[in-house]
């Protein structure tokens, strides 16, 4: 080789190295597919599946390695995986965990794309599954049975923000020897603890949608699953890997960004959905508020034995004697609200629901529609609510 190495090479291969010991707020951020082994014996003695050590992007940077470990002490687990969204977490659980002529059991109140999941590819995969009620454990007991090897639970269920017990959900599936795997988006590892519920219970997986509070920006796209368990780890990160689920390191910078004002958004957050919550109780367009912290909402005693805290998310249901099209003007008419899907962003959320499309069967009657709180003034809220249906109803 020459002596002097041509500009280009030098560009790539610099001697220079900044000094060690660097210290900032937030972590450095480190990119790579490629990871570069300093001799083949290292290459040969590094394992994907430890942390010990770094062997190709998709397996871990220093980044992924620092989200994965502040997720996993959020959630009061050991073990942390992230995925491209929330939806991909709950597709790794399903895809590492079941096998033609299993079946899993999911409420009826879940996330609807998780169900969905289940009617398309797992239904082609020949892996059964049926939805359950989760107000009626005992139910849940019967149904179970030696194809059964895993029960979802969401806490509370999503829209129509039912709050199960949670205990009870868990004892039965560890009585019966299934595995238990929470969507603990709602939660966010603030409300409660799902790996330590009491009385020695807990739930073996949590699926968390960090897209949403971990995030907090309306503008990241992540998931993460999360367990106790390191051999129920290694099977979620066999499948993880095999299925080349990456994140984008700048995506992960967001979060890590984002993480320190968790518990401050959260509790702002729930601290204006209750108060519009309880707004909403006195309006008399609507025959019900569903929010899991307010007395007369569907579990509310079980959210009050397990959580002093809730998400800044609740439903109203409309009157059946109002039109649709009535409930429509009215989201229309709000100017604060946007109209979108998702939640715990700083800008506030609306979405209508046809009842009768997302839980055919249940007993509420009328247009629900579900309001997820941002970090605006909760007064500036309130008077958009109020134009909104002054605009749709008149006076009252
Ligand atoms: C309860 C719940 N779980 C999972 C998800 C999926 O998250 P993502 O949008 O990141 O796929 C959502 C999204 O709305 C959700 O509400």
């Amino acid at each position: 080789m020459p002596e002097e190495k041509a500009l280009s090479t030098q560009l790539i291969h610099h001697p220079y190295q900044p000094p060690a010991g660097f210290m900032a707020p937030q972590p450095g951020v480190y990119k790579a597919s490629t990871v570069i082994f300093p001799n083949v014996a290292a290459l040969q003695a590094r394992d994907w599946k430890e942390k010990a050590g770094y062997t190709y992007g998709l397996h871990g940077t220093p980044t992924t390695f620092l989200l994965e470990e502040r997720i996993a002490t959020l959630e009061g687990g050991t073990h942390t995986l992230l995925v491209p969204s929330g939806l991909a977490a709950i597709t790794l659980v399903d895809m590492a965990l079941l096998n033609s002529g299993d079946e899993v059991l999911i409420p009826d109140n879940a996330y609807g794309p998780g169900k969905e999941l289940a009617r398309q590819e797992l239904s082609h995969w020949g892996i059964a599954h049926r939805f359950y009620d989760p107000a009626n454990p005992a139910a849940l007991a019967a149904m179970i049975g030696p194809a059964t090897k895993l029960l979802w639970l969401e806490a509370p269920g999503s829209v129509t923000m039912e709050f199960p017990d949670l205990s009870a959900l868990v004892r039965v599936a560890r009585d019966k020897g299934v595995l238990s795997a929470l969507d603990n988006t709602w939660g966010s590892g603030l409300a409660f603890n799902a790996f330590d519920l009491g009385e020695g219970l807990g739930v073996d997986i949590s699926a968390h949608a960090l897209t949403k509070f971990p995030s907090g920006g309306g503008d990241v796209l992540m998931g993460s699953v999360t367990t106790r368990d390191h051999a129920l780890h290694l099977r979620l990160k066999g499948t993880h890997m095999r299925m080349g689920w990456g994140v984008g390191m700048n995506d992960v910078e967001a979060v890590l960004h984002a993480l320190p004002s968790l518990a401050l958004r959260y509790a702002a957050q729930d601290a204006a959905g209750r108060t519009l919550a309880m707004w909403w109780q006195q309006q008399p367009q609507v025959s019900q508020v569903l929010h899991p912290a307010l007395p007369g909402s569907p579990g509310h005693a079980h959210w009050a034995s397990l959580c002093s805290q809730a998400a800044g998310l609740f439903s109203v249901v409309f009157d059946e004697r109002h039109e649709r099209s009535q409930v429509h003007a009215f989201v229309d008419a709000l100017q604060l609200f946007k109209l979108g899907y998702s939640w715990a962003g700083p800008v506030s959320l609306v979405v209508p629901y046809d009842l009768s499309v997302i839980r055919p069967g249940s007993a509420w009657r009328g247009t629900l529609v579900r309001f997820s709180l941002g970090l605006e003034d909760v007064a500036d809220l309130r008077a958009d609510l109020a134009q909104a249906l002054r605009a749709a109803f008149g006076a009252g």
